[in-house]
């Protein structure tokens, strides 16, 4: 048996042996976004099973699922409509695929489902397996259009500082985060990064929201104009950031981009992988920040995480692109093996119809006043240097000094800390860069569970101050 020696452990005790599970754990997984060097010694937090918005440990311990997984299970835990339709869709036909000119029901109905709901005029529908897929697939789809277009040099794609889009090559070239750059050899040539529009952290003293928004958009156009505008093919913007740390753009940002983009015939990608399905209180991101965009990634909520799909959402101009370059090549040579997987694409559409059938979307955008009312009482916080979030998302950013907003040394890693104290108190958040702690529970939570929430994260944000007080960490 592994002995986790580590005082950090996940149950603060020095020397309590892993389970044998998470020694098989330790010694057979590599996990994604871990410190796999601290992991040795704390392991795995081992989930069993799930109900409504709480999962429960291998030893039957309850937490509130803060995060709802990973910003994607909208309906909560033990939803017995998703599962029958997954069953019943299985038993039907198993596997299907959409390559070579087949298709099938599910895919077929989902696509017209999507289109119905879309924010804008959306001609077609790709579907992919994940958010990384997607955002790969829009990029090779811009580049797509502009060779269709006959102007193979309009290949750049700029996207913004802390945005996340994704691991895979491309999709980890637009992310803006220097985790998923750094000795991966990241970003690819051609991938740009525009300023990060978080007025906390990037507004110059005295700088109102709309300053800094005119102030962002100008940045913008002249990154154009320095890149050349005949050679910058797309912008890619999550509506609010979420995993570089959960930013709401400042009022008139994306009223004052979209001009730029249009000016310089930029195409403009809405990245909805979070957003998208009621996190804001809108069906996508962009209705409610007021933006719209040419096409559209999404994922996720699609299915309320009960399978893994995605998709992006094809504009008629650039179908037409598409058709040009399968006449040409004779191919559209792009696909998934399990893109719009007839289970998965089942359990999308059961999920779409319960978001319509019982209001989850408008009855997430009132829940959404009470979560950021109590998020926003947080800023009162010794620790909180900002707590902000629109709907049912939030971030809270922990600060060595408030006044300075100077933030802890990373090597404290006091998010990880506040984490682990959230744990202990029953509620599972993540701490992403900068220490900010990120909330996006299931929409279907309730008034009292929003309460169990944040009292609970008080309570560990307290414990957190008790610890960075006891080490002295804000001095130095
Ligand atoms: C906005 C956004 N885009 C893309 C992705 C990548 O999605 P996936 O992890 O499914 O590849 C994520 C994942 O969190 C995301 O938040």
């Amino acid at each position: 048996m592994a002995i986790r020696a580590n005082p950090n452990n996940r149950k603060g005790n020095l020397m309590a042996p892993l389970s044998n599970l998470a020694t098989r754990d330790v010694e057979t997984l590599v996990h994604p976004y871990t410190n796999l060097a601290s992991f040795r010694d704390t392991g795995p937090l081992i989930i069993e099973r799930g109900q409504g918005v709480y999962v429960y440990d291998t030893e039957g311990k309850p937490y509130i699922e803060g995060m709802a997984g990973l910003w994607c299970t909208a309906l909560g835990y033990g939803n017995e409509e998703l599962v029958e339709a997954a069953a019943t869709q299985m038993r039907k036909l198993s596997f299907a695929h959409l390559f070579t000119g087949k298709s099938h029901d599910p895919a077929i109905e989902l696509g017209e489902k999507l289109k119905e709901i879309a924010p804008v005029p959306i001609s077609k529908v790709f579907f992919c397996n994940s958010g990384s897929e997607a955002n790969d697939t829009q990029v090779k789809l811009v580049w797509y259009l502009n060779n269709a277009l006959g102007r193979p040099q309009k290949k750049k794609i700029i996207s913004r500082m802390k945005a996340y889009h994704g691991v895979t090559i491309v999709a980890a070239s637009l992310t803006g985060l220097p985790g998923n750059h750094r000795d991966f050899d990241l970003p690819l040539p051609g991938f740009l990064h525009a300023a990060c529009p978080h007025h906390y952290r990037f507004a110059q003293d005295g700088e109102s929201e709309e300053q800094f928004a005119t102030r962002l958009a100008e940045e913008l156009d002249a990154l154009i104009v320095k890149e050349g505008p005949d050679t910058v093919a797309a912008f890619i913007a999550e509506p609010v950031m979420g995993a570089g740390g959960v930013i709401v753009p400042p009022a008139t940002y994306f009223e004052k981009i979209m001009p730029v983009c249009a000016k310089h015939d930029v195409f403009m990608i809405t990245d909805e992988v979070i957003c998208g399905f009621g996190r804001l209180g809108t069906m996508f991101g962009c209705q409610k920040l007021g933006y719209r965009p040419h096409a559209i990634s999404i994922a996720k909520m699609m299915s309320s995480a009960y399978l893994p799909i995605a998709a992006v959402m094809i504009p008629e101009s650039m179908y037409q692109a598409l058709l040009t370059e399968s006449k040409k090549i004779g191919v559209f040579g792009h696909g998934f093996t399990y893109g719009g997987h007839p289970v998965s694409a089942a359990v999308a559409l059961k999920a779409i119809e319960i978001y319509a059938r019982d209001r989850i979307i408008e009855k997430a955008a009132e829940r959404g006043s009470q979560f950021q009312a109590r998020l926003k009482a947080l800023n009162a916080h010794p620790l909180v240097g900002e707590a902000r979030g629109l709907g049912l998302i939030g971030g809270v950013e922990l600060v060595a000094d408030k006044r300075t907003k100077r933030s802890f040394a990373a090597q404290y890693a006091v998010g990880a800390k506040a984490v682990a104290f959230a744990e202990a108190e029953g509620l599972i958040v993540r701490s992403v860069l900068g220490d900010v702690l990120t909330l996006s529970p299931p929409l279907v939570i309730s008034a009292a569970e929003v309460d169990d929430l944040f009292d609970r994260l008080a309570r560990a944000l307290d414990k957190t101050l008790d610890w960075v007080t006891r080490e002295r960490l804000a001095q130095s």
